[in-house]
């Protein structure tokens, strides 16, 4: 199989074309990213020399380019947006020219080279927030960060274009992703390394909003089981049903490393903080594919990473945003 991974150089499509290579040594990956901030060649340097994988640097939204690299292959795999809703609240335009411009631009060339696949990467963050119970596969989306809202204006094209122009497409939501090569701006990397750099954790009001967690491994192995299980024109949950409050996890954080409950620094919250994300995947379960790693083994496999990993973040950390970023938790 050819497949064209967008966004391969960020976090999790880089977890993504790891783990694609090692386990289809035929397989032939071309990854198109843009290389923003959250972009970076580090995370692939184990294989960039495979002759099977090719990087090329280009935005989604670029026709042109999108097309020269869709004609050569099969199926789309789409990871590429803005993903920070921090940065969304700051900077929503960008937002929606990725994540749906782009969307929009990626469907157009797997329509033209009338691709038999197109997987899209999307999140539990386009339905909202739950009180109690899950959001299913048809829960209606109802947004509440620009990012979620552009998230949701691309997965809602990979609709309209599946039933308009009868393209086999899936559109996948996923709980929160953890592990290694998260850019540390995201909770659990930016905690992490703050500890590992002596300083404070900023966390959000009291603590007590809730996510759902999947790690790396497992977000992985449940697209590839997509890619050749899933039924072209379905939309798939994927959760483990791990729910956890953001102080349980700092705590959990603090305890692997060592640090006491005075590290923590209550912040003023994020505006329309979402409460509580839950995923119902029993639809994606009953075709077969399940979780494999444990909540805390992940949890602490993670830590292990980020401190036997200081020369992938620290760079990351001096960057200009990161300490915009910090100053903007200060005067909350
Ligand atoms: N991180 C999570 O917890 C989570 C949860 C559910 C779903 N998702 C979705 O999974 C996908 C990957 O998330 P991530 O956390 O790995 O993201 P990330 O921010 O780490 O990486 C995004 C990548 O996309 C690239 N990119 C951005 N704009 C681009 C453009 N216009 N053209 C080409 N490349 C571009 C960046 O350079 C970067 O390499 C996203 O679609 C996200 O919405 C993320």
């Amino acid at each position: 199989m050819r497949l064209l991974i967008t966004g391969g150089a960020g976090f999790m499509g880089s977890n993504f074309i790891r783990y694609i290579l090692k386990k289809y040594p035929d397989y032939k990956i071309t990854n198109l990213d843009k290389l923003t901030y959250a972009g970076n060649l580090e995370n692939l340097r184990d294989v960039e020399k495979n002759p099977l994988y090719k990087f090329t640097k280009g935005d989604i939204c670029d026709q042109k380019i999108v097309d020269s690299l869709a004609k050569e292959v099969d199926v789309i795999v789409s990871y590429a947006a803005e993903t920070h809703v921090d940065r969304s609240i700051m900077n929503p335009r960008e937002f929606a020219m990725t994540d749906v411009i782009g969307t929009q631009t990626l469907l157009e060339a797997a329509k033209k080279y009338k691709h038999p696949l197109y997987v899209q990467i999307s999140t539990d963050e386009v339905f909202g927030s739950v009180e109690s119970g899950k959001f299913t596969e048809e829960s209606p989306f109802l947004p509440n960060s620009p990012y979620a809202a552009s998230k949701a204006g691309g997965d809602l094209l990979c609709r309209a274009y599946a039933i308009t122009y009868k393209m086999p497409i899936i559109v996948t939501h996923s709980c929160n992703f953890f592990g290694q090569y998260q850019y540390p701006e995201k909770f659990i990397p930016l905690f992490i390394t703050n500890l590992l750099e002596g300083k404070k954790v900023p966390l959000y009001g009291k603590g007590g909003n809730i996510r759902e967690w999947i790690y790396t491994q497992d977000h992985c192995s449940a697209i590839d089981f997509i890619l050749h299980h899933g039924k072209a024109g379905e939309v798939y949950n994927i959760g483990t049903g791990w729910e956890k409050t953001n102080l349980e996890i700092t705590k959990l954080i603090l305890g692997a490393l060592g640090k006491g409950e005075s590290q923590i620094e209550f912040v003023k919250n994020r505006p329309a903080h979402d409460w509580r994300y839950s995923l119902d995947s029993s639809k994606l379960r009953s075709l077969g594919w399940k979780p494999k790693y444990e909540f805390k083994d992940a949890l602490l496999e993670t830590i292990k990473w980020y401190k036997n990993n200081e020369n992938w973040w620290k760079p990351l950390k001096s960057g200009d945003y990161l300490k915009y970023y910090e100053e903007q938790y200060k005067n909350r």
